[in-house]
């Protein structure tokens, strides 16, 4: 039996009273999974049914959160997974810790209004005493990832990082081997995997393989510039690790997956052209590039290629998948102040039937942020705690998103080409 997940249930209600809770449903429509009786749940939040005496209430019945979550850093990125936390449900935040008062303050507003308080941790090693923390969030810039996941490791406790793991290979492949022997459940924050354009792309070309054998993969992103930072840590290279690696490693993780191998040779052209030219903080200038062309030869010989722009009033993502028997394209737009717009094509000739749909999430899950992405990438996180298992994306399909972009910066450096593989020795080297 498939089941439709029926959004049209919420109409009639204001969507910020009520959330819609499934632990299934990344496509529209739900097959082998389902179970005889509806496998979704439909879980209304309290403000819309606190009338109901406990008893009677069913569908409206919030899960009980089984799990408890710490964010550490709790600016932008740290508040997007305090929100989904709550919404998704299955967990509770036990606190925060962040050096910064005014993210801690704003934190905790943010979450007040979703009826929640929020304790406050002195310090990481507060919260590996904390015997209630079940998983801990690394929501700190780049540059912190590392020296926090040594505080970590190995605490038995669950550990999800945000992208990019780390601002260079060798402390890429040290956040590698630190999650690799980890003794419990591990997950990188590249989230893009689970928008609604890329989840329908994974189940076409990689699950039913609609395109036959790939070939070629591009993506472009053309967006908006950086946004303002904590301490405006995204405007330094030495911070970031890079715009290639800081934003773009999301779209060599993608285009890593999608080629199903890793990049051999990367060459790639870019420069700062536009953005931040007579910006100054602390008597320093920004250095991040905002244009670039990046062509990947992977080592099973497909073909990638990435295409940024960072001046944009909006943003676009798009991603070209072509094979020996189709070809999928897939978008995500958004002007600014416009609603998003999500199309996917699935073009197979006479090789079966063509296909165009506009996957999407339900507003309040699409507004929860990242397009959605975050709260079904909270999703199969709480599944993987309870299960055992391990989805992904991996410390290891991290550190070659941060490799792919640290190669197309050295590429660009250097005017050439780079060889994969001497670019990583000499970089290990270094350290
Ligand atoms: N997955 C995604 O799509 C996505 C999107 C945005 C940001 N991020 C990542 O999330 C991380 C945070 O980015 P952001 O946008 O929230 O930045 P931000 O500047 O808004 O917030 C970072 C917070 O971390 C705090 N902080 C700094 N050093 C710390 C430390 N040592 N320990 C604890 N807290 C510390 C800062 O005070 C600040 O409040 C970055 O790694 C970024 O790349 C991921």
């Amino acid at each position: 039996m498939a089941i439709i997940l029926d959004m049209e249930i919420i109409n009639g209600f204001s969507c910020d009273n009520i959330s819609l809770w499934s632990a299934v449903g990344k496509r529209a429509v739900m097959g082998e999974e389902d179970k005889d009786e509806i496998s979704t749940r439909r879980v209304f939040t309290r403000g819309a049914f606190d009338y109901l005496p406990d008893g009677d209430r069913y569908l409206s019945r919030a899960p009980e959160p089984q799990f408890g979550f710490a964010v550490i850093g709790c600016g932008n990125m740290g508040q997007e997974h305090i929100r989904n936390t709550i919404l998704e449900g299955r967990a509770r935040v036990t606190g925060v810790y962040d050096p910064a008062p005014k993210s801690v303050q704003f934190a905790q507003r943010s979450a007040a209004k979703m009826g929640v308080e929020l304790p406050v941790y002195e310090d990481v090693g507060e919260i590996l005493q904390d015997t209630a923390v079940d998983a801990v969030f690394i929501c700190s810039p780049n540059f912190t990832h590392l020296p926090v996941l040594r505080e970590l490791a190995g605490c038995g406790k669950a550990i999800f990082i945000e992208k990019p793991i780390a601002t260079t290979v060798a402390d890429a492949v040290e956040v590698c081997s630190l999650l690799d022997a980890h003794n419990a459940l591990t997950r990188i924050g590249l989230q893009y995997r689970y928008k609604a354009v890329y989840q329908e792309a994974i189940a076409e070309v990689l699950q039913q393989q609609s395109i036959g054998r790939v070939h070629s993969v591009s993506m472009v992103e053309h967006r908006f510039p950086f946004l303002d930072k904590v301490d405006q840590w995204n405007k330094f290279n030495k911070f970031t690790g890079g715009t290639l690696i800081e934003k773009c490693c999301h779209y060599f993780d993608l285009l890593n997956l999608f080629a199903g191998s890793r990049p051999r040779r990367v060459f790639a052209n870019g420069a700062q052209a536009v953005n931040f030219k007579s910006f100054e903080y602390r008597g320093e200038g920004a250095d991040g590039l905002d244009q670039a062309s990046v062509l990947i030869e992977y080592e099973n010989g497909v073909q990638g290629n990435f295409n940024l722009c960072m001046f944009v009033p909006g943003s676009v993502e798009e991603l070209t998948v072509c094979g020996d028997r189709g070809r999928l394209f897939a978008s995500e737009s958004a002007r600014l102040g416009e609603e998003t717009r999500n199309q996917v094509d699935v073009w197979l000739g006479d090789h079966g039937t063509s296909r165009s749909v506009q996957p999407h999430y339900a507003p309040h899950i699409h507004r929860a942020g990242h397009h959605g992405s975050t709260f079904y990438e909270h999703v199969a996180f709480v599944d993987d705690l309870l299960s055992g298992s391990n989805s992904g994306p991996s410390g290891e399909d991290a550190l070659w998103s941060v490799v792919t972009g640290a190669a197309a910066q050295a590429s660009i450096e250097q005017g050439q080409p780079v060889e994969v593989k001497q670019f990583m020795d000499k970089e290990l080297c270094r350290t």
